[in-house]
């Protein structure tokens, strides 16, 4: 073949013709670019990573995992062709298991007569690859959430060409004064659904039930008033894992939406394992959990049958014990950080959430930067120049969340943002957790003294 042609060839194969969203994706987002950059030469025993949301290894029941596998394999007049496809909607015994493991435990204050008329869905791959369908079947628009706000989700919503009006939050989480003001001020029209989520990630604010019980009015006096259902989309991912027991407990949205508005979402993840990705919508048998289903169908069924199986004898026999276990290995971890950030960092920070619940600190600072550009950041990833403070090898690095990720752009909370992080403490144990809090006090000092 001519080289011209071959040539000709090669540039064609380079001119794919994306999608909006397709040419959104062609570069990682920036929490992703860091990440990735870190993790390229993350040096294990030496680096220490508080960047990502894993939960404590030890508190995945290996043993237990181990026996729900085998006993479901030995009972295939319960768990029919295990091994087999599943179904678009989710296995009827892991539907009736969440079901039971609910109004047993009285999650969300539900009981076994409301939740025989709520619809259950089990998502494709865990409760993201719902956040995922919920994206591709609503239209494009605003979406209302919070600041700090799930990055993860919020970005990949942005990509997907939704506009984000993001609500700062308090101590009991999204403020409802802001959100009227908003209210007043976008095109209401335009609004596709609201994304809360009740414990938030990043921040660990657990949602107070009074604050919940007035954005579901808000968003029903909203749907009146347009005249078409604005769905209010609940995220209890860290639900499972509330520890602090002077916190009152989570009502469900669904006890105060009248006009069948409220979707929630839970998952398996962080109370089980991550690996079995099982993820759940509960709302109404309405229109928008049909659609779900159908999506849940067209990107390939609903998640591994054998995984859900395993989990619905799991949630028959083990949760409640392993749940009182995790929590408390949680507790103590979120307890023993709390003295530390205390003690090393409390006079430096004009605030810090967390240690109620989930697995995160979110702190803010008075006058330290923590974006990828400031000293804090540089002094953490041993980039300052410095090569006394870099080291050669280079001295234990740090990653952390930056708070400039978890605000919208130029959005209420943006210049906050900029002085914030989160630090995930659900995978690394205690000693390396105090080492970090002692790195952040230096990289605190060297900012400081540089300002
Ligand atoms: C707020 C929030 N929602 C959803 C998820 C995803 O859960 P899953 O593992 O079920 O996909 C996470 C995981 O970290 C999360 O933080």
């Amino acid at each position: 073949m001519p080289s011209f042609s071959r040539h000709f060839f090669y540039i064609r194969m380079n001119n794919i013709c994306f999608s909006n969203f397709g040419k959104a994706s062609l570069v990682p987002s920036p929490i992703n670019q860091m990440t990735a950059a870190f993790s390229k030469d993350f040096r294990q025993g030496i680096d220490i990573n508080l960047g990502v949301g894993y939960v404590n290894d030890e508190t995945i029941p290996h043993k237990e995992l181990q026996e729900c596998f085998q006993f479901v394999l030995q009972h295939p007049e319960t768990y029919k062709n295990a091994l087999n496809y599943g179904s678009a909607d989710g296995s009827e015994n892991l539907r009736r298991a969440i079901k039971e493991y609910y109004s047993r435990n009285r999650i969300g204050g539900l009981t076994a007569d409301v939740l025989s008329k709520k619809k259950i869905c089990i998502g494709a791959n865990g409760a993201t690859s719902l956040l995922d369908s919920i994206a591709e079947i609503m239209p494009k628009g605003i979406v209302i959430t919070t600041d700090p706000n799930y990055y993860i989700y919020i970005e990949t919503l942005q990509r997907k060409g939704f506009t984000i009006c993001a609500i700062p939050e308090d101590s009991d989480g999204m403020r409802v004064d802001v959100l009227e003001e908003q209210l007043k001020t976008i095109d209401t029209e335009s609004i596709s659904f609201f994304y809360i989520v009740t414990i938030n990630n990043p921040s660990s604010v657990v949602m107070a039930n009074h604050r919940k019980k007035q954005i579901v009015q808000i968003a029903t006096n909203l749907s009146r008033k347009l005249n078409k259902k604005i769905p209010l989309i609940f995220d209890k991912a860290y639900e499972d894992i509330l520890f602090d027991t002077s916190v009152d407990s989570p009502i469900s949205a669904m006890q105060y939406d009248e006009d069948g508005l409220v979707v929630e979402l839970g998952t398996l993840s962080k109370i089980i394992a991550p690996a079995l990705r099982i993820g759940y919508a509960i709302s109404d048998n309405s229109d928008i959990m049909n659609v779900l289903i159908q999506k849940t169908s067209d990107i390939g069924f609903s998640a591994p049958l054998i995984n859900e199986e395993m989990a619905s004898r799991f949630l028959d026999v083990y949760i409640d014990e392993h749940a009182r276990r995790v929590r408390l290995g949680y507790k103590q971890k979120a307890d023993f950080l709390r003295e530390s950030l205390n003690k090393e960092l409390g006079q430096y920070l004009q605030a810090y959430s967390g240690g109620q619940a989930g697995f995160y600190f979110y702190l803010t600072f008075k006058n330290v930067e923590t974006h990828s550009q400031s000293a804090f950041f540089k002094y953490l990833s041993r980039t300052t120049g410095d090569a006394q403070i870099d080291g050669t090898p280079k001295n234990p690095r740090l990653v952390y969340v930056p708070g400039e990720f978890c605000v919208v752009r130029n959005g209420l909370s943006y210049r906050l943002g900029l002085r914030q992080l989160r630090i995930s403490y659900g995978f690394e144990d205690l000693s390396i957790l105090e080492k970090s809090i002692k790195l952040m006090r230096e990289a605190t000092e060297y900012s400081l003294s540089l300002q």
